[in-house]
């Protein structure tokens, strides 16, 4: 029975299977029962609205999907007054992403979710299709972040390909609790000859990038204790198995939801029986 409870930290969730930050909507309640979820993430929240990326947003290609969506969210403000509420619904944990474009950023919209009593975030450090305003270091922001939020902190590392050890052991020393592996890989693609993103490089994820970020998971559990939540390129339960026996305790199902909405919820019934 690999759909068991795991604990994350000082988080514990009644099975593996998480949803993906920015890859689904409020549509997804219609089509499948979030209660059987061991958790979601919720679309990476900035302290002002954004309208995000020019059009595209997102795109298919032959073996995955681009995105240059770059962080269009409703703010802090509307997130908590509005969205949250809305998730909050469900038995299953609710886990606020977080982004900012300065040190300064994240310290704000810290503050705020911690006097709103929220229990669990998960700090986006690794988008790749915003430009930051600040070359403050993600080491200053968690470790910023620590001292003020008492809740469970998850990291979401970039898939740094030289070595995403370098950036576990800086996530992990300024106090995160568990880490994500990981965001989107940078990609770019024509059409016609011609960039399809006015940014040109855009996250690239989808069944294509499972394989580099399994080697990441390997690399980072072979290291270091700290939970690790594995995101990248699962589809199916299979998928999902093969995360936890190369060290990851959760999985987050992204790109997937695209296709079929249902998934997360199919695979959570199917590792009842595995
Ligand atoms: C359209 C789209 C939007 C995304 N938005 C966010 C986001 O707001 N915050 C974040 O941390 N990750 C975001 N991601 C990354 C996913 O959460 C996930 O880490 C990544 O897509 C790899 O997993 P997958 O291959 O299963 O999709 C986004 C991905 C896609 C495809």
């Amino acid at each position: 029975m690999s759909n068991r409870p795991v604990k994350i930290g000082n988080l514990k969730l009644k099975n593996p299977i998480i949803l993906a930050s920015g890859t689904f909507d409020r549509g997804i309640a219609d089509k499948i029962d979030l209660n059987k979820l061991g958790g979601i993430v919720t679309k990476t929240i900035t302290l002002k609205p954004r309208k995000g990326n020019p059009l595209p947003h997102i795109f298919k290609t032959k073996y995955g999907w681009l995105n240059s969506v770059g962080w269009k969210n409703l703010g802090l403000k509307k997130y908590l007054a509005e969205e949250l509420p809305f998730w909050q619904n469900f038995k299953t944990e609710i886990i606020t992403s977080i982004g900012g474009f300065s040190f300064e950023e994240y310290i704000k919209i810290t503050k705020i979710l911690e006097q709103k009593k929220i229990k669990i975030i998960e700090i986006d450090v690794s988008c790749m299709n915003i430009d930051k305003s600040d070359t403050t270091s993600d080491k200053k922001i968690i470790s910023n972040i620590r001292k003020l939020f008492s809740g469970t902190i998850i990291v979401k590392l970039a898939p740094d390909i030289i070595d995403v050890c370098d950036n576990a052991k800086s996530a992990i020393t300024a106090g995160a609790e568990a880490l994500t592996i990981a965001n989107t890989y940078p990609g770019l693609e024509l059409v016609n000859g011609k960039p399809i993103f006015s940014r040109k490089i855009a996250g690239y994820s989808g069944g294509a990038i499972k394989p580099l970020t399994m080697a990441m998971v390997w690399k980072v559990s072979q290291k270091f204790r700290c939970p690790i939540i594995a995101s990248g390129g699962a589809e199916n339960t299979q998928d999902v198995l093969d995360y936890l026996t190369v060290g990851a305790k959760a999985v987050q199902i992204g790109s997937a939801n695209f296709l079929n909405p249902k998934i997360s919820a199919k695979i959570v019934d199917e590792l009842k029986r595995r």
